[in-house]
């Protein structure tokens, strides 16, 4: 098979029909943000439970296809008797492995308010090693902050010439990369600033990935959904949400990417459903490509407090309840899963 037919198969893959990707690749330091608040002292074995509870829930292949880990996890394993590396485990259950490769967002020098992403010094090496222990796929995150007069151009195409050169090396290692461009929901801005900034931040970064060669068959883009911001006064209802978003992304994502898989961003559990859900049962038709999920805070936040330190059981539970809401909402069929 050709380097280009196994990035589409594996991009193919990750957003089929009825499955997502979990995000479980939590810095080292906003894992210890989450388990601080179950009271959880972080710690290599701590976060090691944690991720072992969520990666063995019996059933999760049912609905997830692959998980984006962090270093430190992709390099973990099981804690069970039979200790097992989380790569190698994954892919006995048939779920894809990933890592996050970008190396966090950093302030852009020269524009105080805005971040850039760091992370593309090695990667080359760095992805060949992480090819060799399992990954089949990465991730970098790119961060678009809405405010006075920003984002700026600079902010933009930084980071979207950062994502393409990611992409780019990426798909020279075999591994489909997800490509990132979050617009934060933080702040007060309208829906409609959401819509123009995420436009203009999609429109760069199709740009950038052509200009730098990347083949569209074989990313997965991951993208925000269009949505007032958290402190907005005026709240647009899930169906406005659903039809701005869908139509942010048929104007501005080629159709040749395989498949899409939204960020939650601090949006509640059911919230984050619900919208996909909507997405998918109003438009599924006009669709040129598969919409999915690739949440992290939506589909641990349950699972984080109903394990509270110790209850696998518990937190395996509620996470299959999340990953099966969002595997329905794919197909437009979570309405009776979701409580808003
Ligand atoms: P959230 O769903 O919590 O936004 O996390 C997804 C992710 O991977 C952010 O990079």
């Amino acid at each position: 098979m050709s380097n280009f037919e196994q990035l589409s198969k594996i991009a193919n893959q990750m957003v089929l029909k009825g499955k997502g990707v979990l995000a479980a690749d939590e810095s080292t330091g906003t894992c210890t943000k989450r388990l601080d608040s179950i009271n959880v002292e972080s710690t290599y074995e701590s976060r090691n439970e944690y991720r072992d509870m969520l990666l063995t829930t019996p059933g999760l292949e049912e609905y997830i296809s692959g998980v984006i880990m962090y270093d430190e996890t992709l390099r973990q394993s099981t804690t069970c008797n039979d200790q097992i590396s989380f790569p190698k485990y994954l892919e006995s259950k048939g779920i894809i492995p990933g890592i996050k490769v970008d190396t966090g967002a950093k302030v852009l020098s020269g524009f105080e308010d805005e971040k850039i992403t760091e992370g593309l010094d090695g990667l080359r090496d760095r992805l060949s090693e992480y090819y060799d222990i399992g990954a089949r796929f990465a991730k970098w995150r790119a961060v678009i902050t809405i405010g006075n007069n920003i984002p700026s151009d600079a902010c933009i195409l930084s980071n979207a010439h950062a994502l393409a050169r990611y992409a780019s090396l990426c798909q020279e290692a075999n591994i489909v990369p997800i490509v990132e461009p979050e617009v934060l929901m933080d702040g007060n801005h309208s829906i409609d600033a959401c819509y123009e900034v995420s436009k203009r931040t999609l429109n760069t970064v199709f740009e950038q990935l052509m200009m730098h060669h990347v083949a569209l068959e074989g990313i997965v883009l991951k993208p925000n959904m269009i949505i007032s911001a958290l402190n907005c006064e005026n709240q647009a209802d899930i169906e406005k949400v659903a039809k701005m978003t869908f139509d942010c992304l048929l104007e501005n994502v080629p159709s040749e990417v395989p498949g899409i898989a939204f960020l939650s961003g601090g949006q509640s559990s059911d919230l984050a459903t619900a919208h996909l859900n909507e997405i998918n049962k109003t438009y599924d038709e006009k669709l040129p490509w598969n919409i999915t999920y690739s949440y992290g805070r939506a589909l641990q936040a349950d699972a984080l407090s109903a394990w509270n330190g110790s209850d696998r059981a518990e937190g395996q539970k509620a996470l299959l309840l999340r990953a099966k809401n969002n595997s329905l909402a794919t197909f437009g069929k979570a309405e009776g899963a979701i409580s808003i």
